[in-house]
């Protein structure tokens, strides 16, 4: 196996900690000897061992002389665990390769106390992908004064969310739920508009394979403040959280939401509701639509990821559009999204597009 297969390997691992370690990042690492695989590992829970460590651990002492490939920067810096970098200087490793720098202020360094120490140190293997499976924890250090924000749509051919009467269970089949259920795992929140929230009733919760951390938030967008006491959001606010975003002039009307548990706050724009949820401890978003929100959220250039599963039928002109009143661009001036991830699930297809190309650091 050579480097670029390892950090293959490494990245996959990495995944495996989707759900269970953020806000920390995702971490996968991979030991190598003459082109053996000697050690790998990844970071499978906040607060317990790095990637680095779990490698090392399985390597023992074939760790001496090896070449450890991390999918991030080893970190320098004493946390819930001691630092990645010394750890694996202790080892005696003789080469690290990784694919992206740490933006974390606190846990950067490691790459220059490894050289320091000797170490033959490369990055840049692998950062296109690095940074597409950690794009959340990376928004995270770019300022941007909201969440990382993803939209997760399930569509026609002809891009309707629901048919005329506004019913959409089930546009999608079964792998393509397993995967919103995956999906939902790895965010702190998931927003739905007041509209999905009344007509679909649903729970928001997760109910897949993974099970979170911590789960998700729910957070509904309902500037008329539509959510009834009497719907599964409202009556299990106690269980989940569950924040409802309304306008100003709305939210004294709200007190029957508030009193089962609900947390109700005030917002002239979605700007503004994006802007508070970065100061209720919300890092990351999944918004799941429907068609009115998720326009006003692409208009606003507040969607960073878009999760589109898109099933092998039509609804039709009636049906719900999945970008109602979206403002309307010239070919010539348009945005192109980057692609960064298209397979099947089952009968359906999914594309995973990002509004900003990755842009691996050098
Ligand atoms: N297939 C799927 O993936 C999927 C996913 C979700 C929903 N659905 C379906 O989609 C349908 C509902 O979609 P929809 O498009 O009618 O409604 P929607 O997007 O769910 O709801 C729009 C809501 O968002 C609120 N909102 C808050 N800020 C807004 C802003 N700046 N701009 C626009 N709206 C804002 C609106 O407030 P106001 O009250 O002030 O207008 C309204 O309550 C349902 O039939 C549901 O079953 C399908």
């Amino acid at each position: 196996m050579d480097e670029a297969q390892a950090m293959d390997r490494a990245l996959g691992l990495a995944w495996r900690g989707w759900g269970r370690v953020h806000p920390n990042p995702l971490v996968g690492a991979v030991l190598l000897r003459d082109g053996r695989v000697v050690g790998e590992g990844f970071h499978a829970e906040f607060g317990g061992p790095h990637a680095e460590a779990a490698a090392l651990s399985t390597a023992g002492e074939a760790a001496r002389g090896a070449t450890a490939v991390v999918t991030l920067e080893p970190c320098a810096h004493v946390g819930k665990q001691p630092p990645c970098a010394d750890a694996l200087i202790a080892a005696g490793v003789r080469r690290v390769v990784y694919a992206i720098a740490d933006p974390n202020p606190l846990a950067s360094g490691g790459a220059d106390r490894l050289r320091a120490s000797g170490i033959d140190v490369e990055h840049g293997v692998g950062a296109e992908r690095a940074e597409m499976q950690n794009a959340a924890f990376l928004h995270r250090f770019r300022g941007a004064g909201r969440p990382y924000v993803a939209l997760k749509l399930a569509t026609s051919i002809d891009a309707r969310i629901a048919d005329s009467e506004g019913r959409s269970r089930w546009i999608s089949g079964p792998e393509a739920r397993d995967y919103v259920h995956w999906l939902r795992a790895g965010f702190d929140a998931i927003g739905v508009g007041g509209r999905t929230a009344a007509v679909d009733d649903a729970s928001l919760t997760v109910r897949g394979a993974v099970e979170p951390r911590v789960a998700p938030a729910r957070v509904i967008f309902d500037r008329s403040l539509q959510l009834s006491p009497t719907s599964v959001l409202a009556r299990t606010a106690r269980d989940h959280r569950t924040i409802v975003f309304a306008s100003p002039d709305r939210v004294q009307l709200g007190k029957a939401l508030t009193a089962l548990g609900v947390e109700l706050e005030p917002a002239e724009d979605l700007a503004a509701a994006l802007g508070a949820l970065e100061h209720l401890g919300i890092g990351s978003l999944l918004v799941e639509g429907g068609g009115r929100l998720a326009a006003a959220l692409l208009d606003a250039g507040a969607v960073d990821r878009l999760h589109w599963i898109q099933s092998p039928l039509l609804l039709g002109e009636t049906g719900i559009p999945a970008f109602a009143g979206l403002a309307s661009t010239p070919l010539a001036s348009v945005e192109r999204w980057t692609v960064v991830e298209r397979r099947a699930l089952g009968a359906d297809s999914l594309l995973v597009l990002d509004r900003e190309p990755c842009s691996p650091e050098s």
